[in-house]
C-alpha cells in the first residue's frame, strides 16, 4: 500500500483524537474535569481500548452546520478489558460542540450498545453533554428515544453503568436513569429535567445548578444517583470496583475472587453486639464488616435513606449483595426511600444472579401522615414483591427486631428465603413488648390496683414468652437460632449449598410490580 495512503489515515485519526482542539482541552481540565479519551484510558486495563466508529460524521445542514467539523461527533465509542473482561464503553466529548447529541453521535453509542448485548458484555456510559444538539432538532430527540429504547432492552440483561462527569440536562438524564447504576462527579456534575432558569421563568423559586442537580443533591436527597466521587479518577476507579461485583451478563454468575479470607472465621465480637437494652441502637455495618471477606463492603447509595443499607461484598469470594437495616437511623424502620432503595437493589441482584443476603433489625414500618399519604403502601409493596420475584439465593439473618409486616417485608421464609437464621437475641413477634402488652393485656393493667407496675409484668410476660426466636424456629419460619461468631461460617455455608438453586416461575410476559 502506497505511504500516501497511510499517512491519509494517520492524519485522519489524530485529527479526530483531538476531539475540540487543544484549547477546548485545555478548558476542560481547567473546570477540574478529564477528556473524554483520558477517562477511557483509565476505565480499561492498559492498551486495551478499541475505538469504533471514528469516522462518523453527522449529516445535518441545518445553521451552517455543513461546514462544522464535529470530530468524532463528539463522543467515543468502543470496546476494552476491565479486570481482563470485557467491557462496551461510550464517552461523550464536551469539547467538541459540549458534547452535544445529534442523530450520528445516538446512533454511534446505540451501535456499541447493540454490540454489548450481542456479546453479554456490560456497558459503561461516561455523560459529559450539553444534550440535544440544538442545531439538529428533531432527529436529536429521536436520537435519545433511540437509546432509551435500547437501555429498556438491555436492562436485566447486561450491567448498565452510567457516570455523569458534566452536564447532562432535560430528557438526557434519562437515559443514565434507565441504567443499573448512576455515578456523579461532586462539584463537576449536574442532572435535572429543568434547569435553574426555566425553574425561575416558571415558578419564580430561585436555586442554584449544584443545589438543584449536584453530585450531593442526588445521592441524599432524591436517591437519583448511587454513588458519589471525589473527582474524575475516583469516579472511573470506583466503576471498575464496582464491575468486579457483577457477571458479564445475566447467564454468568459475578467472577469468583481468591481470598485469603477463611470462610470458616470465627466472628467473637459479634457475640456482645447487640446492647442489652433493646431501645439501644447499634452500627450494623459493623456486622457487615465482620462477616464479609475482608472487611471488604462497597455501599450503593450510601447517603440515601440511611436506615436501610445495601451494598456488595463477598463472602469466600463470591459476589452477594447485602441488604440490612440500620438500627442506629430511625431505629432502622421501613419508610418510603428504604423501600425504593432496597426493592431496586434486591432486583438488580436478582437479575444478575447475584445471592441476596438479608440482616434484620427492623422495629415496623414508619408510622405518620407523610408516610401514608406518600403512598408507603405501595412502595413498602415493592419490597415484598422484588423478594417474592427474586430466585437467586436468599438468606436471611435476624439480628434482634423483625416486627410484624416489616418481618416478612425483609425477606422472611415466607417471601421465599432459602435459609433463615437468627441469633438469641432475635424477636420475632408482632409486635414489639410494649405495644402488645398495651393491647393483649389493656384490661388487666386498668384494672390493676397498680397499672404502671401490671404493665412491667405484663410487658415482661410478653417478652420471655414472644420476644425470642424460639416460637418462629418452633414453627419452622426460622431454619436455625446460631451463636452469632458464627455468622459468617453459617452464611458461607449457606451460600455454598445453595449454588446449585434452580427454582422456575410460571411463565408469564412480565409481572406488574407496584410503582
Ligand atoms: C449544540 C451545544 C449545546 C447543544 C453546548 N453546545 N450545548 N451545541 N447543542 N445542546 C456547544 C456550545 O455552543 C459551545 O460551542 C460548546 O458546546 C461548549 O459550550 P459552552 O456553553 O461554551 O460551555 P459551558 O459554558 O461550560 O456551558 C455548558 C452548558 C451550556 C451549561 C451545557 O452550553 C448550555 O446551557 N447548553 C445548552 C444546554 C441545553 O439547553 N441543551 C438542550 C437540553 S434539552 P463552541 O463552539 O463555542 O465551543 C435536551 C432535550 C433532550 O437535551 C430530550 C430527550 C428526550
Amino acid at each position: 500500500m502506497s505511504q500516501e495512503k497511510l499517512n491519509l489515515l494517520y492524519e485522519k485519526r489524530s485529527k479526530i483524537e483531538l476531539g475540540g482542539g487543544q484549547k477546548r482541552i485545555d478548558k476542560q481540565h481547567a473546570s477540574g474535569k478529564l477528556t473524554a479519551r483520558e477517562r477511557l484510558n483509565l476505565l480499561f486495563d492498559e492498551n486495551t481500548f478499541v475505538e469504533l466508529d471514528a469516522f462518523v460524521k453527522h449529516r445535518c445542514s441545518n445553521f451552517g452546520m455543513e461546514k462544522q467539523e464535529v470530530p468524532g461527533e463528539g463522543v467515543i465509542c468502543g470496546y476494552g478489558k476491565v479486570e481482563g473482561r470485557l467491557v462496551c464503553a461510550f464517552a461523550q466529548d464536551f469539547t467538541v460542540l459540549g458534547g452535544s447529541l445529534g442523530e450520528m453521535h445516538a446512533k454511534k453509542i446505540g451501535k456499541v450498545m447493540d454490540m454489548a448485548l450481542k456479546v453479554g458484555a456490560p456497558v459503561v456510559g461516561l455523560n459529559d453533554s450539553g444534550g440535544a444538539r440544538i442545531q439538529e432538532g428533531v432527529d436529536a430527540l429521536a436520537g435519545y428515544g433511540e437509546i432509551f429504547y435500547k437501555n429498556t432492552i438491555a436492562s436485566g440483561v447486561v450491567p448498565q453503568i452510567s457516570a455523569i462527569m458534566g452536564p447532562c440536562a432535560g430528557g438526557a438524564v434519562y437515559s443514565p436513569a434507565l441504567t443499573d447504576f448512576i455515578y456523579m462527579v461532586d462539584k463537576t456534575s449536574q442532572m435535572f429535567i429543568t434547569g435553574p432558569q426555566v425553574i425561575k421563568t416558571v415558578t419564580g423559586e430561585e436555586v442554584s445548578a449544584e443545589s438543584l442537580g449536584g453530585a450531593s443533591t442526588h445521592n441524599t436527597t432524591s436517591g437519583v444517583a448511587h454513588f458519589i466521587a471525589n473527582n474524575d479518577e475516583d469516579c472511573i476507579q470506583q466503576i471498575r470496583k464496582l464491575l468486579s461485583f457483577l457477571p458479564s451478563n445475566n447467564s454468568e454468575k459475578a467472577p469468583i475472587i481468591d481470598t485469603i479470607d477463611d470462610a470458616n472465621r470465627k466472628n467473637d465480637i459479634l457475640n456482645s453486639i447487640i446492647p442489652d437494652d433493646a431501645k439501644n441502637p447499634y452500627d450494623m455495618k459493623e456486622i457487615i464488616y465482620e462477616i464479609v471477606d475482608e472487611c471488604d463492603f462497597y455501599e450503593v447509595q450510601p447517603y440515601f435513606a440511611q436506615n436501610m443499607i445495601t451494598g456488595f461484598a463477598r463472602v469466600n469470594g463470591e459476589s452477594i449483595g447485602i441488604i440490612a437495616n440500620q438500627p442506629k437511623v430511625m431505629a432502622g424502620s421501613l419508610d418510603i426511600n428504604a423501600s425504593d432503595k432496597s426493592a431496586r437493589f434486591i432486583r438488580t441482584c436478582d437479575a444478575f444472579n447475584i445471592p441476596i443476603i438479608t440482616l434484620v433489625d427492623v422495629p415496623g414500618f414508619l408510622p405518620g401522615t407523610s408516610q401514608e399519604y406518600g403512598g408507603i403502601i405501595r412502595h413498602g409493596a415493592k419490597m415484598l414483591y422484588a423478594y417474592s420475584e427474586a430466585t437467586v439465593p436468599k438468606i436471611t439473618l435476624i439480628t434482634r427486631k423483625a416486627y410484624g409486616g416489616s418481618y416478612l417485608a425483609m425477606c422472611s421464609k415466607d417471601l421465599g428465603a432459602d435459609m433463615v437464621l437468627a441469633w438469641p437475641s432475635a424477636e420475632v413477634a408482632v409486635m414489639g413488648p410494649s405495644g402488645a402488652a398495651n393491647i393483649i393485656f389493656k384490661n388487666d393493667i386498668k384494672n390493676a390496683q397498680n397499672p404502671k407496675e401490671m404493665r412491667e409484668v405484663k410487658i415482661n410476660e410478653y417478652s420471655d414468652e414472644f420476644a425470642t426466636p424460639y416460637k418462629a424456629a418452633e414453627r419452622g419460619y426460622l431454619d436455625d437460632v446460631i451463636e452469632p461468631a458464627y455468622s459468617r461460617v453459617r452464611i458461607a455455608d449457606a451460600l455454598d449449598t445453595l449454588s446449585s438453586k434452580r427454582e422456575e416461575r410460571p411463565p408469564k410476559k412480565h409481572g406488574n410490580i407496584p410503582l
